[in-house]
């Protein structure tokens, strides 16, 4: 009896199929098995007894060609329709591909109509027309390649931050300060048959986080190195090609620091270990951009590998523009902010690499950034990290962890009750820290030479925008 349940066992797996991936199916797994794989139909051609299809389920760039004869076509096997195949994976005749499936079933899971469907068969659709299609967009090559790279930069700066000594803290999304103090805040209020208009569930105003920095800089009071890697909100009104309402910042907060070095080596670091990775990970999705999508980007990309990211300060760098022939739409006097025209032109300066601009005039930084004291012109220990294409991708600083400068500016601000917590910091075992956050969509744009924030991130909010 056994022998028979055993061979009853045996002859049932080898009847049923293995599921694979396509990038699976593609690495020449199971060669010779029988095999399924479920996708949606990328390209399909009928020749003599034969259908060709192309099949993709997002795995990889690459599609699985599937080889069946012309009674398993079905009139609803069109372009963009979901399928389920299953055949023999065999090794392929042809150069350009190593397997291909032998296909004995193919199910039509889903229909779609090739006439309706935006998206045209064998069709190269720029990043701006897909951009109309936000809950299609993702069954294109390009934003397909996208987003599997923006999977890997994110596993990439998670495995920096681990590889490093830091502590992931997940800082909350609701809070009741305004870090940056800009007032460019998202309200949270509860809605609901519970809640009559403008109620106040939380008993003061909240908002969703602009930043994780403050609460970051409270678990490096015990942590020394830590980091968050997650959504931010800023309602800025912009349309710009940098700006979103929602985007996510990497935030790194570290204590016992020296000076802005300690944490520009970070930065720095960082970049290049998820760049390197990146570009070692993802070699055909990256080249889909580098080749097609921005042409001539990769030199730029191993420029910024290659080299050292020069340091300028802020004198320097006012100097730099208002030394140039440039005609800046904006002002270049000391004080000034600067501006993308600014950040641009002095990354091309630089040499088309990233570069670290330090020492920002006092007034132009947040309350919690460390005023140098030493500096004849009133200016505080803050750095941003400028990248060509983009301009500004981190903003850092040293913290003012003297309580007495940080209470003083705290009260000027009128803020001293409701940071008296972080005052607090200051008094029980303060040391001097610092840290930066990291915008992960403009680092994205940066290494892909996409031009358009709102291509890099698979749901773009932004204001008069906020679609699905
Ligand atoms: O320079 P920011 O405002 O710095 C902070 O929020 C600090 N509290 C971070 C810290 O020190 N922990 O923002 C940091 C980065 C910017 O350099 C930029 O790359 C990105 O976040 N960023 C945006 N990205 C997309 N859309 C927006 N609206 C952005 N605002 C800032």
């Amino acid at each position: 009896v056994s022998r028979g349940i055993e061979a009853g066992i045996r002859h049932y797996c080898k009847n049923t199929p293995t599921k694979l991936r396509v990038s699976q199916a593609l690495s020449g797994a199971e060669l010779g098995s029988n095999i399924k794989v479920q996708g949606w139909v990328r390209s399909v051609r009928a020749q003599k007894a034969n259908v060709f299809l192309h099949v993709n389920d997002g795995s990889s760039l690459q599609s699985l060609q599937v080889v069946a004869s012309s009674e398993l076509s079905d009139p609803l096997l069109t372009f963009g329709s979901a399928v389920e195949v299953t055949g023999i994976l065999k090794k392929s005749p042809h150069q350009k591909q190593p397997v291909e499936l032998d296909a004995k079933q193919i199910n039509v899971v889903g229909e779609c109509n090739p006439v309706d469907f935006p998206f045209k068969i064998k069709e190269r659709h720029g990043l701006e027309y897909i951009r109309q299609f936000p809950h299609l967009r993702c069954r294109t090559n390009a934003f397909s390649s996208l987003l599997r790279i923006r999977s890997e930069a994110t596993a990439a700066i998670h495995s920096y931050f681990k590889d490093n000594g830091f502590v992931e803290i997940n800082t909350p999304i609701i809070t009741s300060n305004d870090c940056e103090g800009a007032g460019e805040l998202f309200q949270v209020e509860p809605s609901g048959p519970d809640y009559a208009d403008g109620e106040n569930f939380f008993s003061v105003p909240a908002y969703l986080t602009v930043s994780g920095q403050l609460h970051l800089e409270v678990v490096s009071g015990a942590f020394s190195k830590v980091y968050t890697f997650g959504p931010t909100f800023r309602a800025e009104n912009s349309q710009s090609r940098r700006h979103l309402a929602e985007f996510y910042m990497v935030e790194a907060e570290i204590s016992f620091t020296q000076s802005l070095e300690d944490l520009t080596k970070v930065m720095e670091d960082m970049f290049r270990f998820a760049t390197e990775h990146v570009l070692a990970h993802c070699v055909e999705d990256v080249d889909l951009f580098h080749k097609h999508v921005t042409p001539g980007h990769r030199d730029t990309v191993d420029a910024m590998i290659k080299n050292s990211f020069p340091v300028i300060t802020y004198r320097e760098a006012i100097d730099i523009l208002r030394r140039s022939s440039e005609r800046f739409a904006f002002p270049t006097d000391w004080g000034c902010d600067l501006k993308t025209e600014h950040e641009k032109y002095l990354v091309k300066h630089c040499g088309n690499i990233p570069v670290f601009v330090t020492d920002y005039p006092y007034d132009l930084k947040p309350f919690y950034a460390r005023d140098n004291q030493d500096h004849p012109e009133r200016t505080a220990a803050a750095v941003d990290l400028l990248v060509p294409g983009v301009g500004e991708l981190c903003g850092g600083s040293l913290r003012e962890e003297r309580l007495n400068l940080l209470s003083a500016r705290l009260e000027e601000a009128g803020l001293e009750d409701v940071y008296s917590w972080y005052l607090d910091l200051r008094r029980f075992g303060s040391v001097p820290h610092g840290g930066f956050g990291l915008g992960f969509e403009r680092y994205l744009q940066c290494i892909l030479g996409v031009d358009n924030i709102k291509d890099v991130v698979p749901f773009p909010r932004f204001s008069h925008s906020c679609l699905l």
